[in-house]
């Protein structure tokens, strides 16, 4: 941290004499070395032949604006600074065009330093962030096949490494974390770097198979096992075989079908649903849950199953937990869906972003990868703002002042929002309607969804289609 602080290059462009030396002391005093400016031409010059890494520019200058550094440097004329606009209040509204073409912030005259000089350190951690995680990205990458995996977090590396360095051994492995954590993409990372890669991969929704075909999926049946059971079937563990099997959600399985995995994990053999032959097979299992040891307490979930399973524990971390990671996987969903949309959005706005700083995201990586692809679908400004955020994030912050979204079926006129359904729509539609509108309430945490509609978890993923 110091060392850079040292490095940063800051540049003053200032065509009032003493405001500029005032500026220039003060940069100067804390630690960073300052170069400096009185008209657009001599700062593009300075920019042209020096790493300046932040601009602290007034707006009005005697050859121009402010905005035309900006232009220049989104033009790639000059090379990338954050830019600092000053202004007095009777130009708040240029600086925010400012921020619209990219600049970092606005502050307005007379300067409070203490404010200046906290803008600067925070622009440094932000880059310091960015560089880190893309050494590190680029370190990991050239050995391991890191997928799309995005953090900063240091307990969060140390997790994906351990991943990593059991991969390519054949022990089991149990993946905690809660919803949309990322559990299904580190088994994907764990497969990947696996001599099983190129073999079968198979992932079991266990919540999602309702009890009474669930052993059927996994162990297959013989023909004739039972009514309707007209031909031999073949179960994922048989599947599997030389491969890997990702039991997801494996709190879900029921006691009785608990035992008869143990015995896979254990002699890695089973018998089919109404067969007597055995069936041996070789296979890598990872096993994924939210509350797993919750279940063990409460005598839902055998413990002997639970230690068999915990040989390899890897535990992910909440997003609330690791909000650093949050700009870099905003900047990550951004670029993903401005491509898939064929837009070219390039940040969020300050505003926007403090509200997803603030929010404490339950539904996690997943929840935010949602309302980044909503505000992608809505906008066409290169910068989003705090007024595309999906409603239910508006409404925890009734501070902010918001539009009323036309068209919206959330209501936000009453206090107790509610949901609208309009003529038209079939009982089914209207029935989708009301669980995603519920999910969505519930920041996709499906648990909730289920005990409040009165419904059980396996029918969430029906209506979903989710069956994987
Ligand atoms: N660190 C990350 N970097 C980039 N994308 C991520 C990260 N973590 C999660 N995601 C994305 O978030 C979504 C949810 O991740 P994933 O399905 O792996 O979570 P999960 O823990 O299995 O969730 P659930 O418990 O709901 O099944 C996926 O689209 C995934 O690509
Ligand atoms: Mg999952």
């Amino acid at each position: 941290m110091e060392k850079l602080s040292q490095a940063t290059a800051i540049l003053i462009v200032e065509d009032d004499k003493a405001s500029r030396l005032g500026l220039f002391e003060f940069v100067k005093l804390e630690g960073y070395s300052v170069f400096e400016a009185d008209t657009v031409s001599a700062a593009l010059n300075i920019l042209n032949s020096n790493n300046i890494d932040i601009i602290i520019t007034d707006l009005k200058l005697p050859d121009g604006t402010g905005l035309d550094l900006l232009r220049s440097i989104n033009e790639g004329m000059v090379q990338r600074a954050e830019v600092v606009i000053t202004t007095g209040f009777s130009s708040v509204k240029s600086a925010v065009e400012a921020i619209k073409l990219g600049a970092y912030d606005y502050i307005t005259k007379p300067i409070n330093l203490d404010e200046l000089s906290l803008i600067i350190k925070r622009i440094i951690s932000n880059k310091r962030l960015i560089d880190e995680i893309n050494i590190l990205k680029t370190r990991l990458d050239e050995r391991f096949n890191f997928g799309n995996l995005i953090t900063s977090s240091k307990k969060m590396i140390d997790i994906v490494n351990t991943a990593v360095a059991v991969a390519d051994k054949n022990s089991t492995v149990l993946i905690e974390g809660e919803s949309g954590t990322g559990k299904e993409m580190l088994a994907n990372i764990i497969v990947n770097n696996s001599h099983r890669k190129s073999k079968p991969f198979i992932k079991v929704n266990c919540a999602a198979l309702s009890e009474s075909i669930l052993e059927s999926e996994l162990f297959g049946h013989e023909k004739g096992a039972y009514t309707g059971a007209d031909s031999l079937y073949k179960g994922r563990f048989e599947i599997a075989d030389g491969g890997t099997i990702f039991l997801d959600e494996i709190g879900e399985i029921p006691l009785r079908t608990q035992s008869k995995i143990l015995r896979v994990l254990q002699e890695k053999e089973f018998e089919r649903v109404g067969g007597n032959k055995t069936i041996r097979v070789d296979i890598r299992i990872i096993a994924a849950s939210q509350d797993i040891e919750k279940k063990v307490e409460k005598g839902e979930f055998r413990q002997d199953l639970y230690y068999r399973l915990n040989v390899v524990n890897l535990k992910l971390i909440p997003l609330r937990e690791r909000k650093e990671d949050i700009p870099l996987l905003i900047k990550k969903f951004l670029e993903d869906f401005s491509k898939e949309n064929g837009k070219n959005i390039k940040g969020l706005n300050k505003n926007a972003l403090d509200i997803l700083l603030k929010y404490d995201f339950p539904g996690n990586v997943r929840e935010l990868k949602n309302a980044i692809e909503f505000m992608t679908a809505i906008s066409d400004s290169e910068i989003l703002d705090e007024y595309m955020l999906p409603n239910y994030l508006k409404e925890r912050y009734p501070g902010h002042k918001f539009n009323e979204n036309a068209g919206d079926f959330l209501d936000n006129t009453s206090t107790e929002s509610y949901i609208k359904i309009p003529f038209g729509l079939t009982l089914e539609e209207a029935e989708n309607l009301i669980i995603q509108k519920t999910l969505e309430k519930n920041s996709y945490n499906k648990l909730k969804t289920a005990k409040d509609l009165n419904i059980g978890l396996k029918t969430i993923y029906r209506k979903l289609n989710d069956v994987s």
